[in-house]
């Protein structure tokens, strides 16, 4: 009988789901038998893993039957519906969606940073929102160091982060500007393309967005300070893949640059690019555009580590990542959460 374990893909068609199957393969992950899931329209669509062909499955009470590793990616509605019948099931979720990130029964991880909250879990391990990730993976080691006392983070989010939606809706407004045609919108809440737009998910009470308090949240809760001092924008960006984030943590003890450049190129899944007087930066893969195109990898990098002038316990620096992949762009679907 063939080794591995038996792999379940729910949202296999969206974005998530499309880098989740390269990353599968790249990493030569034991996958002994696949199973594939999306919406009812995708159902007996072809997808090829390793040279075969796998056909997309419907969810439903029996489809988690021999699964052992189910990886969520089909929105929120449908992780809370499906995600514990998987469990029930016997197999472990990890879930890509808001629905179990702060459910202090279930862990939210980054491996790099609190792997030891995986211990105890009850079947569903959640994973942070993508801005998450790229911002608390060098906060981890500034804290480790100095101690984070408040933290002011600003995302660059590439359209990636909205799904195959918004991969397409860029697309296409860029190739409607280049025509000279008027551009339509329809999935974003204003134009994208040639624009930056501060508005990811809903505005909340207090006027911060949805985008921003997961930011806020998450950070918290990975790295196990519930009281820090986070203040978060999000803003999205006319780039395919690849978030970035500029960020000044200031820390109870002083971590200078020096100090920061030498915790970053030590931390696990951290690239340092920062070199000034040599303009590292462009060469390697602390800009969005290198990153999706040479890094196959899902680190993040670390650019531009300076000190700030006020306050003096300041860390400034931009962070990138390569987290998410330009997946084959689609016309319209519905957004998801
Ligand atoms: N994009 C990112 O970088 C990113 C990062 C972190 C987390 N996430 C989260 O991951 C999830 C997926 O995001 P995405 O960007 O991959 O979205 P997406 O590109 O829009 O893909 C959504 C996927 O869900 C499937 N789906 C939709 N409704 C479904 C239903 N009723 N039953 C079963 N499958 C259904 C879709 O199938 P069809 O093709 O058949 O419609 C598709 O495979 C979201 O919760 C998102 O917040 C995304």
């Amino acid at each position: 009988m063939a080794s591995g374990v038996t792999v379940a893909i729910v949202g296999v068609t969206g974005a998530v789901g499309q880098t989740t199957l390269k990353i599968l393969e790249e990493r030569k992950f034991p996958v002994k038998a696949l199973r594939v899931f999306a919406s009812e329209r995708s159902v007996g669509k072809a997808i090829t893993f390793k040279g075969e062909t796998v056909r997309v499955e419907k969810l439903g009470p029996e489809a988690f039957k021999g699964v052992d590793v189910a990886l969520f990616s089909a929105g929120s509605a449908q992780s809370r519906e499906y995600a514990p019948q998987a469990v029930r099931a016997g197999a472990v979720v990890v879930d890509k969606s808001s629905a179990y990130r702060m459910d202090p029964a279930v862990p939210l991880i980054v491996p790099e940073i609190n792997a030891h909250a995986l211990r105890g879990h009850q079947g569903i391990v959640a994973c942070p929102n993508c801005t998450t990730i790229v911002t608390v993976m060098p906060l981890k080691p500034l804290h480790d160091a100095g101690r984070l006392r408040r933290v002011i983070a600003t995302s660059y989010q590439a359209v990636s982060g909205a799904g195959v939606n918004g991969v397409e809706e860029l697309r296409r407004q860029t190739l409607q500007w280049a025509r000279g045609e008027t551009m339509t919108t329809k999935y974003f809440p204003q134009q994208i393309a040639f624009n930056v737009i501060p508005h990811i998910d809903k505005f909340l009470d207090g006027g911060y967005t949805g985008e921003e308090m997961k930011l806020v949240n998450e950070a918290r809760k990975v790295l196990e300070m519930p009281d820090l001092a986070i203040s978060p924008t999000t803003v999205r960006v006319p780039v395919f893949t690849a978030h970035s984030v500029a960020v000044n943590a200031e820390t109870e003890v002083a971590v200078g640059p020096d100090r920061a450049r030498e915790l970053f190129a030590a931390f696990p899944g951290l690239k340092l690019w920062d070199d000034p007087a040599q303009n590292r930066y462009r060469r390697r893969t602390a800009t969005p555009c290198p990153s999706r195109s040479r890094d196959r990898t899902t680190a993040t990098s670390v650019a531009s580590a300076r000190i700030s002038p006020c306050p003096t316990r300041s860390t400034s620096g931009w962070w990138v990542t390569s987290f998410a992949r330009a997946p084959p762009s689609r016309e319209s679907r519905s957004p998801s959460s």
